[in-house]
């Protein structure tokens, strides 16, 4: 199976092929504590960008950019290593760097606002 480690914590999972880093990233904050998560407030429909992360290794791993992910980075002027953790899928060992980790206090917030 694939491997994914997500850094600057140096957490290393595997997962089968085509699960999405932020499931990925969600696992890995089961298996420590409740403050490693990756942002996430739209659930996947582009519109937030708190699931950002930086792609370090292993680009070619990862699923294809969609139309709507590229949108967004480019509104969000994120560089090329950029990738939404809600969007790409693993399908080979990556090694993705955390941008903004939430707390899972902050997370449940978010969601709540966005889905009164
Ligand atoms: S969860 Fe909002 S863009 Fe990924």
């Amino acid at each position: 199976m694939p491997q994914v480690t997500f850094q600057p914590y140096n957490l290393r999972l595997e997962v089968p092929r085509g699960t999405s880093l932020l499931a990925a990233a969600d696992e890995v904050a089961e298996m420590v504590a409740d403050d490693f998560f990756i942002g996430e407030m739209c659930e996947g429909r582009h519109e937030c960008g708190n699931c950002v992360v930086r792609v370090i290794e292993g680009a070619d791993a990862l699923s294809p950019m969609t139309e709507s992910e590229r949108a967004l980075l480019e509104q969000l002027k994120a560089g090329p290593d950029r990738r939404t953790a809600c969007t790409a899928r693993v399908y080979g060992d990556v090694v993705v760097g955390i941008v903004s980790p939430a707390r899972h206090g902050q997370r449940e917030e978010g969601r709540m606002q966005a889905h009164p």
